[in-house]
């Protein structure tokens, strides 16, 4: 049996800093912008937001590539303007988690510069794979190359493209023979978390930003911070072998790293609170981060990941619920964040395939999706968008939904080649498009040439033109506007007892058998002396008749059921 806490089946808002809303008019997001539109979330009615980095930064990864964890990057604002946040957000009734990058810092880290001015040992007889750690070398994973130093020391491939091995040289200027760990981009050293400075100072950052009144952490890259022992070679992938996974991820050393935060949380009255962002299979390995004494939550990224398919979805629900019971620990939803294509284009059919085949080339890999220039069907796309969104908050746990996602917004793809950012796409060469079109500022309203994410109409990546119509001003002042449905579900959501709430022990889902296989049904029971409520959704193509007599407390458009047809791409709460 568990005690509810706030966290396990809240609404959180991913709040992107770059993007939201720009107050200086210089084209980037910033703390001002965001605390103006506290209101704004405040009656969009979600119970937290998550920031994305605020960090010091050079921006190579978008803030993911931290220079100091304990200040704020100038061009968002400063610490007293973050405070302020904190406080107002507070005052508002809400929670604040900020983001935390432990994983690696960037090469503009203090740490890292001294590592990079340390004189290094060379001669022709150390043996490639040799580990040199010594002085402030200790913190990263330095290793001999092969080749007498010239090749890289293993053949581990970075998330963005090309070798997790950079070169660094030597007090000439010559290439040195070693080579140092970024799993990301070359501009994100990996610190070693064997290191107990490492670890010490990690648990010094925690501390100061709870001392400060955050709520919690969303843990960057929660399954990367412990490394195969004597680095070996990735296996070769066995596919439909889950278990298979490079030396990199998901190591059971890095557990020990979750509990000293969780002792660290718990000091806190109330106790702060960790998301894990973990990328872990099977969903039962991604569960052993939510033990009792490890991390609150994780994100569902299964779930993300499903595919416009109602046997998968179903699938995927069931086995992530059974996963973490497992723990007894809540599951959460996620549809989008900053990392992925939004969902309208992601589940927008394209135009002149089958829908078998635009489901094959949906994949939802870091930046890896292709087909991007192909013409795609965003009506359809939205209509779903709408339709699982509605799913989603009907499902019992903590939900995520990021920037814009309440305005159905969809991935944006005309952004020059120049203007693009994403590491993704530069290290390799445009070959992936990255995701630099999810991270499009926010339309706000009618006004300038930036939609009113400032006066000035500046944006450092530009605003497709379809966004005139759908800033947030005017889906205000239309009732049947994706905002309008947001804002009533979140409402509702509240309100109905059933909706989200989780009781005791995790429970699975009940389904109902008895709708098509391509329609999701299924009842959340009473709880408070509420009432219970069906949630139907039609992943099909055609309208279906459903066997229900209960009242509508909402749906997904004005046109998705009536008289007991629920259209397809469309979804209903009824009373049950
Ligand atoms: C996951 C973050 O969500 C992503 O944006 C970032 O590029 C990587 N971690 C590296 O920090
Ligand atoms: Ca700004």
């Amino acid at each position: 049996m568990r005690t509810k806490e706030w966290w396990q089946e809240a609404i959180v808002y991913q709040v992107y800093p770059r993007s939201f809303a720009d107050a200086n008019g210089d084209g980037i997001g910033d703390i001002t912008g965001i605390r103006s539109r506290v209101p704004y979330l405040q009656e969009l009615g979600v119970d937290a937001i998550w920031l994305s980095p605020h960090y010091p930064s050079p921006m190579l990864d978008a803030g993911y590539d931290v220079s100091d964890y304990r200040s704020v990057w100038e061009t968002f604002g400063t610490l007293e303007e973050i405070e302020a946040l904190i406080h107002e957000v507070h005052d508002a009734g809400m929670r604040m988690f900020i983001d935390i990058v432990p994983n690696h810092t960037s090469w503009d880290h203090e740490w890292f510069k001294e590592a990079l001015a340390y004189p290094l040992e060379n001669n022709a007889d150390i043996p490639s794979g040799a580990r040199f750690a010594d002085g402030p070398w200790a913190r990263y994973h330095l290793l001999r190359g092969r080749d007498g130093g010239a090749s890289v020391p293993n053949n581990w491939e970075s998330v963005f493209g090309g070798p997790t091995w950079h070169q660094v040289n030597d007090a000439d200027g010559n290439p040195s023979g070693w080579w140092y760990l970024h799993i990301f981009d070359k501009s994100q050293p990996d610190l070693d978390w064997d290191n107990n400075e490492v670890r010490a100072e990690f648990r010094g950052h925690l501390r100061f930003w709870f001392d400060r009144g955050i709520d919690g952490f969303r843990i960057d890259v929660a399954h990367g911070l412990a490394k195969a022992a004597g680095y070996p070679d990735c296996p070769e992938l066995v596919e439909g072998d889950a278990t298979a996974k490079n030396p990199y991820w998901d190591q059971d050393g890095l557990h020990d790293v979750w509990r000293e935060w969780r002792a660290v949380a718990d000091e806190y009255d109330p106790p702060r609170v960790f998301v894990a962002e973990a990328w872990v299979q099977p969903a039962e390995r991604n569960a052993r981060y939510l033990r009792k004494d490890e991390l609150h939550t994780g994100f569902n990224f299964p779930y993300l990941r499903a595919p416009w398919n109602a046997p998968r979805m179903r699938e995927i629900i069931d086995f992530t619920l059974a996963a973490n019971a497992i723990e007894n620990a809540p599951t959460t939803w996620v549809l989008e964040n900053h990392d992925v294509w939004r969902s309208v284009t992601r589940y927008a059919p394209i135009i002149g395939r089958t829908e078998a085949e635009t489901k094959a080339n949906m994949n939802l890999e870091l930046g890896r999706e292709v087909n991007w220039e192909a013409d795609r069907d965003l009506e359809v796309g939205a209509a779903r968008a709408r339709a699982n969104f509605l799913s989603m908050l009907a499902l019992p746990g903590t939900a995520y939904v990021y920037q814009g996602q309440e305005l159905g917004l969809n991935e944006v793809f005309e952004i020059p080649a120049e203007m693009r950012q994403d590491p993704a796409f530069i290290t390799t060469n445009g070959e992936r498009v990255g995701r630099d079109g999810c991270r499009v500022p926010l339309p706000w309203s009618g006004e300038g040439d930036a939609l009113g994410f400032n006066d000035t109409g500046a944006a450092w990546l530009p605003q497709p033109d379809s966004w005139k119509k759908l800033h947030a001003d005017a889906q205000s002042a239309d009732a049947n506007s994706m905002l309008n449905l947001a804002r009533t579900a979140l409402k509702l959501r509240k309100e109905l007892s059933a909706l989200g709430g989780i009781t005791d022990d995790v429970e699975p889902l009940v389904w109902d058998n008895d709708v098509p296989a391509d329609v999701l049904s299924f009842v959340r029971p009473a709880r408070l002396g509420g009432h219970a409520i069906r949630c139907v959704l039609n992943v099909g193509t055609h309208a279906v008749t459903l066997p229900y007599d209960g009242s509508v407390i909402l749906k997904s458009d004005e046109s998705a059921y009536s008289d007991g047809l629920l259209n397809p791409n469309a979804s209903v709460w009824l009373t049950a």
